[in-house]
């Protein structure tokens, strides 16, 4: 008897956790995977403005010891940076990369990037992909992971190519070539 009680206890413990999941306060349940996934290709050029009239990119913050380092240690920066279909501004502006980035190697060029990629056209309006990883500056091109997204992008998963194409010495500023490939 208690042999039968014991094998039906998983079958009521489902029971209740069947009529825990239709009520409207249920706390998890567990859904169908989503069934369309892509992989799309982003191709546009981000403007890291950091001197100049236009400035999108501030130094908010430094350690005592950053504009005595080589690789400029512990400057963190905050940037609201245009991006364009083409290599020059003004070419059909596709978004914003919005969030920061920080020096946080002490040996070479490293920064650490957080950004979310913010679209403003088309398809895209209104989504975005939130973009984490190492930015070694001086390499030719430098692979950062996508980390999620909203809107058309919601459960992204993927990677950026980046590949400076300007970079003015004197004035610091950059245009840096992303190719993001994005599975959403
Ligand atoms: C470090 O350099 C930056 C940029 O040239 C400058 O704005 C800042 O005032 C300097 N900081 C110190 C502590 O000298
Ligand atoms: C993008 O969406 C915003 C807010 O819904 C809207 O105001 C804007 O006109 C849209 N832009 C384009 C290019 O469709």
């Amino acid at each position: 008897m208690a042999g039968l009680h014991l094998r039906l206890l998983p079958l009521f413990l489902a029971l209740l956790s069947a009529i825990a999941i239709k009520g409207s306060k249920a706390y998890s349940r567990t859904l169908p995977p989503p069934k369309l996934q892509r992989l799309t290709h982003l191709h546009f050029y981000f403007h890291d403005t950091v001197s100049g009239e236009k400035t999108t990119a501030v130094r908010v913050a430094e350690a005592a010891g950053t504009n005595s380092s080589a690789t400029l240690f512990g400057m963190v920066v905050i940037a609201d940076n245009p991006l364009t279909e083409g290599p020059t501004m003004g070419s059909k502006m596709l978004g914003r990369a919005q969030g920061m980035y920080a020096s946080a190697d002490m040996n070479d060029f490293g920064l650490l990037m957080a950004f979310n990629l913010v679209f403003t056209e088309e398809k895209f309006n209104g989504s975005t992909v939130s973009l984490f990883g190492r930015n070694p500056i001086l390499s030719a091109v430098r692979e950062m992971p996508i980390v999620g997204g909203t809107g058309v992008f919601r459960f992204a998963k993927g990677y950026a190519q980046a590949k400076t194409y300007t970079f003015d010495r004197v004035s610091g500023n950059a245009v840096v070539e992303y190719n993001v490939y994005v599975w959403h």
